[in-house]
């Protein structure tokens, strides 16, 4: 997709120019799974697929919202004075719009929106953040509100965490606003410092196991209370300031053995993260792939996050010349793996993933090789 597409559509549904364009990327995460809201690190790199937004500012105080992902409901139309959620797409840009408010930011006038993008939407490619991170890049120029990458980031996972109600951490919103083309971004979620690391030795590819992902409704929530439980039976600030030696001297704590091993999954994940971004550093991808592998079994059976479908998509591609690692990647129950190949071996490894899947569910995975692009960013035309 390009720019192109969305300043047309924006023409057409509104009938004059848009005032601001903007791309904002969707994520995989490579490694650290459900260690953002334990104090943990994450690895992940923004996406070439994402969102495309065009706005322009109206006169009076109503908000038209209109996406080409979701036609079927039409143009969606809001007052300044009345933010109420409909249970709709629009909620998501609302929400960053009240959250703006929220953080001393209430909007002046109110305004025409367009989206459009090529990011599957409840496939853990956080195109919820994409949404939310456009709508900030939209309103920041139209605007010109004095706010960083940073600060858009968090607050679009406080419109996630207080408006949507998902009590998501914050790697796909930080990701989606501050990810380097051709680089894995490892983020301390503890302190939000972060570095770039290179990954261009090596091809993404994400298999999509069209099991449909939903966070508000599945049991993300859940596994946030298990954490919580641990970290307070453990009597420590986070599960990830401790290291696997000091949770094996007092895991016993813990007297639910669910919530032991939740808290498991989070230490140890936290370490497989920092040692991938060693490995990565060192070009040793094969050790970055076994840390993949070993990810995607804490995911499934101490974290159980997984489902059949990604358990035989991370199999079968085990199974196939040039992967390094396979996983499944985002908060999981559905959506994606994520695949980590030998240049030039993804085509190959598409058509035998592909028929193995379809053999099996009688259904064709989408199949995204991926490059890494950068953070959410206006565009000028
Ligand atoms: C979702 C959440 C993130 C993170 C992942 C799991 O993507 O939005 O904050 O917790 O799940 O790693």
């Amino acid at each position: 997709m390009n720019p192109l597409h969305t300043i047309n559509g924006f023409e057409a549904i509104f009938q004059h120019s848009p005032e601001a364009v903007c791309f904002a990327p969707g994520r995989v995460n490579l490694m650290g799974e459900h260690t953002d809201y334990n104090g943990g690190y994450v690895f992940p790199c923004a996406l070439h697929l994402g969102i495309y937004g065009a706005a322009i500012r109206r006169t009076d105080r109503m908000l038209c919202f209109f996406s080409a992902n979701f036609p079927h409901t039409g143009m969606v139309t809001y007052s300044l004075d009345d933010l109420a959620l409909k249970g709709c797409w629009a909620d998501y840009p609302v929400s960053v719009i009240r959250a703006f408010a929220a953080f001393g930011y209430p909007l002046s006038s109110g305004m025409e929106v367009y989206f459009s993008g090529d990011l599957p939407d409840g496939a853990g490619l956080s195109s919820s953040a994409a949404l939310e991170v456009a709508t900030g890049v939209l309103l920041r120029s139209l605007f010109a509100l004095p706010l960083t990458q940073q600060e858009l980031a968090l607050i679009g996972q406080f419109a996630e965490n207080r408006l949507i109600g998902v009590n998501c951490g914050i790697m796909d919103q930080f990701v989606c606003a501050m990810g380097q083309s051709g680089h894995a971004l490892l983020l301390d979620t503890n302190t939000l410092s972060y570095q770039y690391v290179p990954l261009e030795q090596a091809d993404l590819v994400i298999v999509n196991s069209g099991v449909r992902h939903s966070l508000a409704s599945s049991s993300y929530n859940d596994r946030r209370r298990e954490c919580e439980t641990a970290r307070a039976a453990l009597e420590v600030p986070t599960l990830c300031s401790l290291t696997e030696e000091t949770f094996a001297d007092r895991c016993h704590k813990i007297s639910d053995e669910t919530c032991r091993r939740r808290a498991h999954h989070v230490v140890t994940e936290n370490q497989r993260t920092l040692r991938s971004a060693q490995a990565l550093r060192q070009g040793d991808l094969a050790a970055f792939g076994c840390l993949m592998n070993a990810s995607h079994a804490s995911l499934r059976d101490d974290y159980e996050v997984s489902c059949e479908e990604l358990d035989f998509l991370v199999d079968t591609a085990r199974s196939l010349s040039g992967v390094y690692g396979a996983r499944m990647t985002g908060g999981g129950f559905g959506g994606c793996t994520v695949n980590l190949m030998e240049p030039n071996t993804t085509e190959p490894f598409a058509s035998a993933i592909q028929n193995a899947y379809q053999m099996r569910y009688h259904r064709t995975p989408f199949i995204y090789p991926v490059r890494i692009g950068n953070g959410a960013h206006t565009i000028d035309y």
